[in-house]
């Protein structure tokens, strides 16, 4: 595998109509996949979300696919299970960087939504596998609005590609672009120790360096400015009086 070799050589795509969900179709035939093959739909029946949540997107308008990322055992990389969180900086800083060169200034909500000013335009479930506390595989989901127009209510804040430049996008020529730039950033990510991956993911944080309000799982709102992120992951947030504090994925929620 070389940085120069074309998308669909280093990404293997394969569209289905209709399944359950990317995630669980690219699992289900997971041998027949090799490192950065994608499997996308047209239409996800049972779409999944982070927390549990579905994931809506209507037929044949957005981007729902799985990447798959294999490590170790004669793929070129290995992955210590405390540095996974190096698969969600890569995969949103590769999303963004796609966006932006279809023209749309983005944000990176911590930990894997793609923000454009105060709404969502792509959300990420990465499923990793570990074993013996190495990394072995890596199931990407992301889903990218991009031609919808039309949201139901109960979403609080989705917007995509469409709404923004007012074009039209061909999905498989999307995809393609989106995935070399996920190859490229996977890529780079390889040869680019911490602190580096951390410090490009940080910088486009959604809402870094200002205060807002947010809220913990037991319900009290607090004020704090973003600071930065941990090695592994985690949140760093600020008060009025200068404390850190760090959280974990549920541990915080923001006030949009
Ligand atoms: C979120 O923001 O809640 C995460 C959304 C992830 C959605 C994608 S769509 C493709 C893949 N298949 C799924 O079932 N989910 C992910």
């Amino acid at each position: 595998m070389t940085i120069n070799e074309p998308t669909s050589r280093r990404c293997r795509i394969t569209w289905v109509d209709e399944t359950d969900s990317t995630q669980e179709e690219l699992r289900r035939h997971i041998e027949d996949h090799d490192n950065l093959s994608v499997v996308a739909a047209e239409h996800q029946t049972a779409g999944r979300g982070q927390r549990g949540n579905d994931w809506h997107s209507q037929a044949g308008m957005n981007l729902t696919f799985s990447m798959l990322l294999r490590f170790g055992g004669g793929y070129s990389s290995t992955l210590k299970a405390s540095d996974q969180f190096g698969i969600t900086r890569a995969m949103t800083l590769g999303v963004s960087r796609y966006l932006e060169e279809e023209g749309v200034g983005c944000r990176i909500k911590w930990p894997n939504d793609i923000y454009v000013r105060n709404r969502k335009i792509c959300g990420m479930l990465i499923e990793n596998v570990i074993e013996d506390g190495m990394v072995v595989r890596s199931i990407v989901g992301i889903g990218l609005n991009l031609n919808q127009r039309v949201f139901p209510l109960r979403l609080p804040n989705p917007t995509s590609l469409s709404l923004l430049t007012g074009k039209e996008y061909r999905t498989h020529d999307e995809l393609e672009k989106l995935c070399s730039f996920l190859a490229d950033i996977w890529e780079e990510a390889l040869y680019l120790p911490e602190p580096g991956n951390r410090l490009l993911y940080t910088e486009r944080l959604y809402r870094l360096g200002e205060f807002h309000d947010y809220v913990r799982p037991d319900g009290s709102t607090f004020e704090a400015m973003i600071v930065g992120t941990t090695r592994d992951g985690l949140l760093q947030t600020r008060n009025r009086k200068g404390e850190l504090e760090e959280f974990a994925f549920k541990e915080i929620s923001y006030v949009i």
